[in-house]
């Protein structure tokens, strides 16, 4: 359902305000279907048969404030997420790291830290990637995420096997130590990683980048803003350098000229120089 459809059940607006007003969150960036199927959740576990009896429950009890924002933030990810993506990636980055003394990588946005490791792990993983050379910024808009990133440690629970996440590396144990259920980065993977805070929409732009990923994001944001978000995105790249989006999302229509395709189900692109076809 589109944005102006959905908005016009009055109900649903009065949580989707109360939302941008009370909690900290922009419903604004997210298209509707996704912020019904959130909210619509929320309301089944709450028993609450309208928008409006959902939103005197969220008036009055914090808990359940906290737990619609827990449910709006989406930081689902993995290590090694489609992992034929990453098999993919090998032979960039054995050529980034051929080529450049520096590669500065992108991963925007980073979630609990698990994607930018799988890069790392990955690099120190294959004999042909110089691993010593690439420089990874991984951002995002959720101080939580950032915080777990930083930290490092990942549980194996009911619903996450991180040991079966990890299982493409050849040999685990040299990158996370692990104690039972539990699995903490070594230093070595860390390094070349930097986290930061970024707002892809309304933050400012980054520049300079040989490879940037933009992963799983853009299929929940309104169409309002995601060109914002692929100008930025994209913009950060130099003319040569690399662009991967996830595998159910899409590079638009009108950016496809300024690329050309690297693998296509994997959904790897090249951003082209100035001149080449
Ligand atoms: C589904 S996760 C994707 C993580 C990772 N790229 C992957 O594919 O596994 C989406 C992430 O986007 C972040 N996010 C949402 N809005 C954002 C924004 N405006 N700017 C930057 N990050 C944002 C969320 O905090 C969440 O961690």
């Amino acid at each position: 359902m589109s944005r102006s459809r959905k908005r016009d059940d009055a109900g649903f607006g009065r949580v989707v305000e109360f939302v941008a007003d009370s909690v900290d969150f922009e419903p604004d960036y997210y298209n509707d279907d996704y912020l019904g199927r959130r909210v619509t959740a929320r309301m089944r576990r709450r028993d609450a048969d309208s928008y409006d009896a959902y939103l005197r429950e969220l008036r009055s009890d914090s808990e359940e404030q906290a737990a619609l924002l827990d449910a709006l933030t989406v930081n689902v990810t993995s290590f090694f997420r489609n992992v034929e993506m990453w098999e993919a990636l090998r032979p960039v980055l054995r050529e980034l790291t051929s080529e450049h003394r520096r590669v500065r990588v992108w991963n925007a946005p980073c979630a609990d830290g698990r994607e930018p490791y799988s890069l790392s792990m990955l690099a120190h993983d294959d004999p042909d990637i110089n691993e010593r050379r690439l420089r990874i910024t991984a951002t995002d808009i959720d101080g939580a995420a950032l915080d777990a990133a930083r930290e490092g440690v990942y549980e194996t629970t009911r619903t996450t096997d991180i040991g079966e996440e990890l299982s493409p590396l050849s040999d685990p144990e040299q990158y996370v130590e692990r104690d039972g259920d539990s699995f903490r980065v070594r230093d070595g993977i860390k390094r070349p990683i930097s986290f930061e805070r970024h707002d892809l929409i309304r933050d400012e732009a980054k520049s300079g980048f040989h490879l940037v990923f933009c992963r799983n994001l853009l299929i929940y944001i309104d169409t309002e803003y995601k060109r914002p978000v692929y100008d930025t995105v994209t913009g950060a790249l130099e003319p040569g350098g690399y662009f991967v989006v996830g595998m159910t999302e899409s590079l638009p229509r009108d950016l496809r000229g300024g690329f050309e395709t690297v693998d296509k189900r994997r959904r790897i692109y090249r951003r082209r120089e100035a001149g080449e076809e």
